[in-house]
């Protein structure tokens, strides 16, 4: 029987329009002989859509116009799958406009790649593919994830943290430790993604400026020295934490007009050099150069900081792990796993020798297997805790029990 995939994309992050482009590559890749594809679109004000129009990317060139033609829906569990359910039901229409077996969340930043939506699945109990909560809510938060990377032994560069509103009352004891790291420093909001918020200081007038842009995008901000000169490479996971495979590795390369990767660079495409633009859109239109050129040593070493970044973080399913290269020393640090990447990183794994298709069957397989894990795992335990309660001993008890 084919099981019931929900594609699950949109999301109101700033990539809104590079998951649609992710989402729309990821169903032509699941193999319709073994799955049935239901997309369901989330807007950008959180409502959820379903509708075989939204399989047709070329309908969303008029989003109001398209959206006005679906249906908005609820899910609900039922007995062993989930129930998509229309919000209003015409007199006309069916009942339920079916089942889902299993979720892909092709999503990516706040709410899709966060732990949001994966919560979401949780409560539904609804298998999904890729991170579970936790390793996605770490893998979105830059300070926790830096700290479990530089706790487990893994190259990161100098760093640290303070809440935007610590700023003022702050001041002095911040810039000291800027001065310590040195300029030229990074600013990053922690929890944003797409280079929003993003920027170089030299010296202190411009951190200050540069703090008080990055403080309004997440309470907490990270200062970073910036590695110069530099290259970045990019290596995909895909697995368990415990049982994983490196991808091919990718050289990503930045415009002229910025000293990083900026959104433009990200997701409007640039070209450079040698590198080559693959065509298509999404991730895979980055100025980017798959299999570049490294010395053998170099690449064995990034495919295994991946490897051991994906395990500590405790990721599961496709990830991108992103890594800075001094271009003089050749040292390495790690600079961020992205657990739900851009085009889910197929371009990597076709050059590993793994095709679309069987990327997206492995995902099917690996959400399964975990299912079948949790499963055996135990997570109540029985009490009798109410049959003993009484009004005198409620208050005392509940609270006894509740360590
Ligand atoms: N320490 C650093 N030194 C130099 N450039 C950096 C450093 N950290 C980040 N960058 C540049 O900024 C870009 C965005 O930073 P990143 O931490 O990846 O944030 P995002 O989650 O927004 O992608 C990187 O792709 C890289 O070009
Ligand atoms: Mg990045």
């Amino acid at each position: 029987m084919k099981l019931n995939v929900g594609v699950f994309f949109g999301g109101e992050s700033v990539e809104h329009e590079v998951s649609i482009i992710s989402a729309h590559q990821a169903m032509n890749a699941l193999n319709k002989d073994k799955y049935n594809v239901i997309p369901i679109y989330v807007a950008k004000d959180r409502k959820l859509y379903s509708s075989p129009l939204l399989e047709d990317m070329s309908n969303f060139k008029d989003l109001t116009g398209l959206l006005n033609k679906c249906t908005q829906v609820n899910l609900y569990q039922a007995d062993n799958h989930v129930v998509i359910h229309p919000v209003q039901k015409s007199l006309f229409s069916k009942k339920d406009l079916g089942t889902l077996d299993l979720a892909i969340p092709v999503m990516h930043g706040t709410n899709g790649e966060d732990g949001t939506i994966q919560g979401f699945f949780e409560m539904l109990k609804l298998p999904y593919a890729g991170c579970d909560l936790i390793a996605a809510a770490v893998g979105q938060d830059k300070v926790l994830q830096k700290h479990t990377l530089e706790n487990s032994g893994l190259p990161v560069t100098p760093w640290f943290w303070v809440y935007s509103e610590e700023f003022e009352s702050k001041r002095d004891e911040i810039l000291e430790r800027v001065h310590k790291i040195g300029y030229p420093v990074i600013l990053k909001p922690a929890c944003t993604g797409s280079s929003v918020g993003i920027s170089i200081a030299h010296n202190d007038a411009e951190y200050i400026e540069c703090f008080e842009d990055a403080g309004q995008y997440d309470a907490k901000v990270i200062t970073e020295q910036v590695v110069a000169p530099m290259r970045e490479m990019n290596c995909s996971v895909i697995g368990e934490p415990f049982q994983a495979r490196a991808s091919a590795i990718e050289e990503v390369f930045h415009g002229a007009d910025t000293d990083f990767l900026d959104f433009k660079d990200k997701y409007q495409g640039g070209s450079k050099g040698s590198a080559k633009s693959s065509g298509s859109k999404g991730m895979a239109s980055v100025s980017r150069l798959v299999n570049p050129d490294l010395p053998e040593e170099t690449t064995r070493t990034i495919q295994s900081l991946a490897l051991e970044t994906f395990r500590v973080l405790g990721s599961s399913g496709v990830c991108r792990i992103d890594f800075m290269m001094n271009a003089d020393s050749g040292e390495v640090y790690v600079n961020e796993i992205n657990t739900i990447p851009g085009s889910l990183a197929f371009y990597l794994w076709e050059a590993s020798g793994l095709h679309f298709s069987e990327l997206m069957d492995q995902l099917v397989d690996l959400t399964l297997t975990r299912e079948r894990r949790r499963s055996r795992m135990t997570y109540s335990y029985d009490t009798n805790l109410l049959s003993t309660y009484t009004e005198s001993s409620g208050a005392k008890s509940a609270k006894g029990a509740k360590r």
